[in-house]
């Protein structure tokens, strides 16, 4: 049931505060260590690995590419992330030092289970993120990390985007941790900060009323952009799937620092750009950006950190998140571009748990 929300997917998207919670918490041992049960990789083997690849399909996709930054961050190891219906295709490189790393909510993906067994084929280790156990996906992994999302139904992935965020910090502090490449001072403050995240994500659902009148401005536009750098980047790749997907809206995210290279020749007066600048290492390059297509006429809508309310005098709309670290920044951020969508189509009267011509699990090519 929808436990008295009006869809699924507003329902999920206050699941994760929980949702989080328990694919944190659920993992912590005694001494406030994570326990990977399912996971067996030892020092020895970790120390053979050369390359991880991170495969996925759409959200799962995007969740990879937080992952990335997090696992070659802490545990030093070169990543690559790829769309699993390209991976299987294009004959990468793997061989018995190759871990690939799946994450798939269904665990039930056609594209994402080739890819596991054309990696398996060629001697890879496969460790996958999924939220159903028992999956195929699991099945034919050697390890496994669940996430506690509990089941996801709308067909927009909420709750599963941020608890696989999750669970890829946690295995990158791991792996690091095992490697030696991060001290336990680090790793232990890193489990501290992650864990004040359900509260910060608590506090960006208390803020809705700002997000529907960015749903009532956009609703009508034909096209829309998502911005960011760095972390922000990902997340503005995910926003903008998430805002195609139930809005219709046809939304592109760019890497800020491409503008220039061509992107920034779609601005038009009123067009909407949906800026993200969380990432305090990068924020006053994110600024410069911000003004550029403000100058171009853009509509721009800001989601930046509460302690940088200097941004008001830029952008034509803020929407603010807690401060966290940059590296975890993605799970925040998330929060806001889920709602923007969820109320875009809300007000469009869409159906917004069953999107046209989509299904919640692709078990087809
Ligand atoms: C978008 C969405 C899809 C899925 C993708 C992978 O909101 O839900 O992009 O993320 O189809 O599905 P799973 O994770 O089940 O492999």
């Amino acid at each position: 049931s929808k436990g008295g929300y009006d869809h699924f997917m507003l329902k999920e998207i206050h699941e994760q505060p929980t949702a989080i919670k328990d694919t944190l918490l659920r993992r912590l041992d005694e001494n406030g260590k994570i326990k990977l049960d399912d996971i067996k990789l030892t020092k020895e083997d970790l120390e053979k690995i050369s390359k991880v690849y991170i495969v996925a399909c759409g959200t799962a996709y995007n969740a990879g590419l937080v992952g990335r930054y997090a696992i070659e961050k802490f545990a030093q190891i070169p990543v690559e992330p790829d769309i699993a219906s390209e991976f299987r295709y294009r004959e990468p490189f793997i061989d018995q030092n190759t871990l690939l790393i799946v994450i798939s909510q269904s665990g039930e993906t056609l594209d994402t289970l080739a890819a596991i067994r054309e990696a398996k084929r060629k001697g890879a280790r496969i460790l996958s993120v999924t939220n159903v156990v028992g999956s195929s996906v699991a099945r034919e992994s050697d390890d496994v990390f669940y996430t506690w999302a509990g089941p996801e139904i709308a067909v927009a992935s909420t709750k599963a985007y941020t608890t696989q965020m999750t669970a890829l910090y946690m295995i990158a502090l791991d792996l690091a941790l095992t490697k030696g490449t991060i001290t336990e001072e680090f790793y232990f403050d890193m489990i501290e900060k992650m864990k004040e995240l359900p509260a910060k994500v608590e506090k960006i659902l208390e803020n809705y009323e700002d997000i529907k009148q960015v749903a009532k401005e956009i609703k009508d536009k034909h096209s829309a952009f998502y911005l960011g750098r760095g972390l922000d980047y990902q997340t503005a790749m995910e926003g903008a799937l998430k805002l195609k997907e139930i809005s219709y809206i046809h939304t592109e995210a760019f890497a800020a620092g491409e503008l220039k290279h061509g992107t920034i020749a779609l601005i038009e007066e009123g067009t909407p750009v949906i800026a993200i600048a969380s990432q305090e290492r990068l924020y006053e390059k994110m600024l410069s950006n911000i003004q550029e297509v403000k100058a171009r006429g853009a509509y721009v809508i800001a989601i930046a950190n509460e302690n940088r309310k200097e941004i008001e005098a830029q952008a034509d709309r803020v929407i603010y998140v807690p401060e966290v670290d940059d590296i975890l920044a993605p799970v925040l951020t998330a929060v806001p571009t889920q709602l923007i969508a969820y109320y875009t189509s809300l007000i469009k009267g869409n159906d917004v748990d069953k999107p046209r011509n989509l299904a919640k699990s692709v078990t087809v090519e």
